[in-house]
């Protein structure tokens, strides 16, 4: 059963997520709501789904953009390569590219953010298999994402960290928006 997004003033969105103890039926049933969820999103699409974004406060989130399709429980960040700030003269740098994010619990706004190029984690699968996974580009972005969810993390603060604009996607016509 598809279940409701919450709210972006929900708390929860703000709490650090629980630790996945044991993959049991009750992890199982909220796993397929995660994904039903996910996929029933159409305006906008989406392309991951936390725990959190469902009202339970635990560490899962589930991607499904174009092949990767994953189930990510309780994942640790075993190496990443932060941004670099860009200062003086714009180098040429294939770290922290800027792709448009968004969020289905804040839908229709989006912000270029700088996220690492490279993430590698390792996590368990809904079958209890540990796994270890490194991810590039846009998959990268996405992981970066819902780890921050179930970190209490939205990407508005990126964008306020980071000084970049926001922008309203309204009908079809973009608009800059102010943040606070
Ligand atoms: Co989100």
């Amino acid at each position: 059963m598809a279940n409701k997004i919450v709210d972006v003033q929900n708390p929860i969105l703000r709490q650090k997520a629980k630790e996945v103890k044991s993959i049991d039926k009750k992890v199982l049933a909220l796993i397929s709501e995660m994904q039903e969820t996910l996929i029933v999103q159409k305006d906008p699409e989406g392309v991951g789904l936390a725990a959190p974004q469902i009202g339970r406060s635990l560490r899962i989130f589930v991607v499904d953009y174009k092949n990767l399709k994953r189930v990510i429980i309780n994942p640790e960040v075993l190496e990443i390569t932060e941004p670099k700030k860009e200062s003086g003269k714009p180098k040429k740098s294939k770290k922290g590219k800027e792709i448009l994010e968004g969020c289905l619990s804040l839908p229709h706004y989006y912000g270029p953010i700088k996220r690492a190029d490279k993430i590698k984690i390792s996590y368990m699968n809904e079958k209890g298999e540990k796994q270890v996974e490194e991810f590039s580009g846009f998959n990268a972005q996405i992981i970066q994402h819902e780890i921050d969810h179930l970190n209490g993390i939205l990407f508005v603060d990126k964008i306020l960290e980071q000084k970049a604009p926001l922008y309203k996607f309204s009908g079809d016509e973009w608009e800059e928006v102010d943040l606070i």
